[in-house]
């Protein structure tokens, strides 16, 4: 497999999670490299469903090992919890996670802030998942924020945690909203520092290390390509870089190191939160998807908003990610449609244009220029080979192929890991 960068091609639950446990039965080494715990990676193994917010997705294969590099904004309690979640679902999560001590800590002021924004955005929010993704990274850039190293030194990070949360408190008080008690929640703090302290080392040093000892790396996007802080719908986007460059500058592993970069694609497009989504169908069609798909968010529960499936966007997406493969996901979902729509080209202010806009405002204002096609009308969640597929499904994912310009490598006809196959 060697060394493979994993990443959404959409705005995220592009079905990742699920890939990721395809592809880590072949890894030593599982990475995640940048965001925090508003990710939601499901991995459904048998009758029993995991979702993944903060650990790497790999934690569910025994034999991978997984770390949190430093491109994450963690929250260390978050990560206890979800390590304790996995070891009552009996998962052995012995030994088997390391933490950046680069890698950027979210506290409880952080989500605090986050919420308080949202409320004064009022209709103009982003919709984020209060999980106080953006303020953490925003104290990084600001360089005032607290690092995993400090984990390791109780008086270090006590003082620092208060001058920052009594910082906080300040805003909080200007704005007329609640305070954080920083003693109490030091004391939460203070014990999960003391466990997460050995696990925290130079992660950077480690993955470089174990590529030079030949074992194979697999980088987890998360979100997806339209979060992405640079390329995305911004300010609707997430605070991040989710692209696949973001996996060099979120773990210390250089470019040339990087042997693959799978690209997931949902057979239809849909997107959770605020912002501009050309092909969305609010209406009878979206909510059948929706019902189909299953499409609730797997960390906020919010009902995400569903559409056709974008080539502009998704082309777009597999140009600055440098795809070498796609992960087809979902194809089940569409298996009842008599016809399908591909998004081929969007209207804007009377003009036809073929590659994605930068501007939010002009995105908000597409007219999508769509292409039917017939559907299979057949079960695909039995089939195992490519081969088998239905001829109306295999002429889908040949037309979706030519207009994004890429590569199928995997096709998933349901969330099981059963119900994968190469092409
Ligand atoms: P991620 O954030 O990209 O990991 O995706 P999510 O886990 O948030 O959302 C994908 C959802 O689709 C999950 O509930 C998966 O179990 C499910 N899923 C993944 N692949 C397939 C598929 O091929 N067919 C169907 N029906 N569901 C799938
Ligand atoms: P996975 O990894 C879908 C969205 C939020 C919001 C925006 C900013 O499961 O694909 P944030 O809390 O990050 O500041 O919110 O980004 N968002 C996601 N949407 N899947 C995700 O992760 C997401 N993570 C963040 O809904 O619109
Ligand atoms: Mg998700």
């Amino acid at each position: 497999m060697a060394n493979t960068v994993l990443i959404g091609l959409q705005w995220g639950d592009e079905g990742k999670g699920k890939i990721i446990d395809v592809l880590a039965s072949r890894a030593d080494v599982v990475v995640r490299f940048q965001g925090g715990n508003n990710a939601g990676h499901t991995v459904e193994i048998g009758d029993r469903k995991f979702v993944l917010h903060l650990i790497p997705s790999g934690m569910l294969r025994p034999d991978s090992l997984c770390v949190i590099g430093n491109g994450l904004v963690a929250n260390p309690v978050a990560i206890l919890d979800e390590l304790s979640e996995l070891r009552e679902k009996g998962i052995d999560i012995r030994n088997r996670l390391l933490i950046s001590d680069r890698v950027q800590l979210i506290f409880e002021y952080h989500c605090m802030y986050d919420g308080m924004r949202e409320g004064q955005l009022g209709a103009g929010k982003i919709g984020t998942t209060k999980r106080g993704i953006g303020p953490a990274y925003a104290d990084k850039a600001a360089r005032c924020g607290i690092r995993a190293a400090d984990l390791r030194n109780p008086a270090v990070l006590k003082e620092r945690f208060h001058a920052e949360g009594t910082r906080y408190n300040e805003l909080f008080k200007a704005a007329g909203a609640d305070l954080l008690d920083l003693d109490a929640e030091w004391v939460k703090l203070e014990a999960t520092a003391a466990e997460l302290a050995p696990m925290v080392t130079d992660t950077t040093l480690f993955l470089n290390r174990s590529i030079k000892e030949g074992k194979e790396i697999l980088f987890e996007g998360a979100q997806g390509t339209w979060l992405d802080i640079d390329f995305g719908s911004y300010p609707f986007v997430t605070s991040s870089n989710t692209t696949s460059g973001g996996a060099c500058t979120g773990t210390g592993v250089p470019p040339t190191s990087i042997d693959a970069v799978v690209g997931v694609l949902k057979a239809y497009t849909t997107r959770v939160g605020s912002g501009p989504f050309p092909t969305e169908l609010d209406n009878a069609e979206g909510e059948a998807l929706r019902q189909k798909g299953g499409e609730f968010g797997a960390t906020t529960g919010r009902p995400r908003r569903c559409g056709w499936f974008d080539a502009v966007a998704s082309r777009y997406a597999i140009m600055i990610n440098g795809v070498t493969g796609i992960a087809l996901m979902k194809m089940d979902v569409l298996d009842d449609l008599e016809t399908l729509k591909i998004c081929t080209a969007y209207e804007i202010d009377g003009k036809v244009v073929e590659d994605m806009p930068a501007d939010a405002d002009m995105l908000s204002r597409v007219k999508p220029v769509y292409e039917e096609i017939e559907g299979w009308c057949e079960d695909t969640t039995a089939i195992t080979s490519y081969d088998d597929l239905p001829a109306k499904a295999k002429a889908y994912i040949a037309r979706l192929m030519e207009l994004v310009e890429g590569t199928p490598q995997i096709i998933s006809v349901g969330p099981r890991r059963a119900q994968t196959f190469e092409v």
